[in-house]
């Protein structure tokens, strides 16, 4: 099991805030059965720029408090942004597990025109975007063909365990149920900040991605190590024809 986004690197952004605080996430990890979490804090452009040295420094740290009984995963959740095909150029940011695959937000209320622009162009410099809890903006749940356009141009999904256990919600809920039985997403993560209310919990939004597909379960557990070592996968075919009418209508409510 693969824990895809967390802030649990102490001290860098809005997640966990000290070393403690730290190993009680991981810990919590480790009894969900999480074998690998990456390590992904914000970095936003002209605000928040994390550099390499110093995400290493704090890397390095957890590894040895981790001792080995939790693989620690680099990467960073990277805020979207015009310039970042070039930052990826100067190896400014950088993917999970320092490969190819670039966990990329979007603002909550909305989808920049540009989006698909810079997903483009980051795929012809060889990265692959993943688009980060898709579920949780509000544009896409208004009109999902922006994610089905951004998923069969070959994009990737990751969907928040939180948002299919309620932590955000019914809406968001009912929309990520949606999203599973669509095939519309392709790893999931706990997107964790602290060791209360938004915890590394993510057993649950697997068993319930096994409940809602099962075929879409086999996938993501068949494919996580695949991405984890940055080699391309063939997604899923997105779900559209008997589920469509269900889908739209749901938006209508
Ligand atoms: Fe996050």
């Amino acid at each position: 099991m693969i824990d895809f986004h967390s802030h649990i690197m102490p001290g860098v952004d809005d997640g966990s805030s000290d070393i403690d605080m730290t190993m009680d996430m991981l810990e919590n990890s480790l009894s969900q059965g999480v074998e690998y979490i990456c390590a992904t804090p914000h970095f936003i452009v002209g605000e928040y720029e994390l550099q390499w040295e110093k995400y290493q420094e704090k890397l390095k740290l957890m590894q040895e408090k981790a001792e080995g009984k939790i693989e620690i995963i680099q990467g960073m959740e990277i805020y979207i942004n015009p310039d970042l095909p070039r930052l990826y150029s100067e190896k400014k940011i950088w993917g999970i597990n320092n490969k190819k695959y670039l966990l990329i937000e979007l603002p909550m209320q909305q989808f920049p025109i540009y989006t698909e622009k810079i997903f483009y162009e980051l795929r012809l410099l060889g990265a692959a975007p993943i688009l980060a809890h898709p579920e949780r903006n509000l544009s896409i749940m208004k009109k999902p063909e922006l994610l089905i356009d951004l998923i069969e141009q070959g994009n990737l999904a990751q969907m928040n365990a939180g948002s299919l256990a309620g932590i955000y919600g019914t809406d968001i809920k009912k929309f990520a149920e949606k999203l599973v039985g669509m095939n519309l997403i392709h790893m999931l993560g706990s997107d964790a900040h602290n060791n209360t209310r938004r915890n590394t919990n993510i057993k649950q939004g697997y068993n319930r991605i096994k409940e809602l597909n099962k075929d879409l379960y086999n996938w993501i557990i068949g494919h996580e190590k695949m991405i984890l070592e940055g080699i391309s996968v063939e997604l899923p075919e997105i779900i559209l024809n008997k589920k469509k009418k269900g889908f739209f209508s749901f938006f209508k409510k």
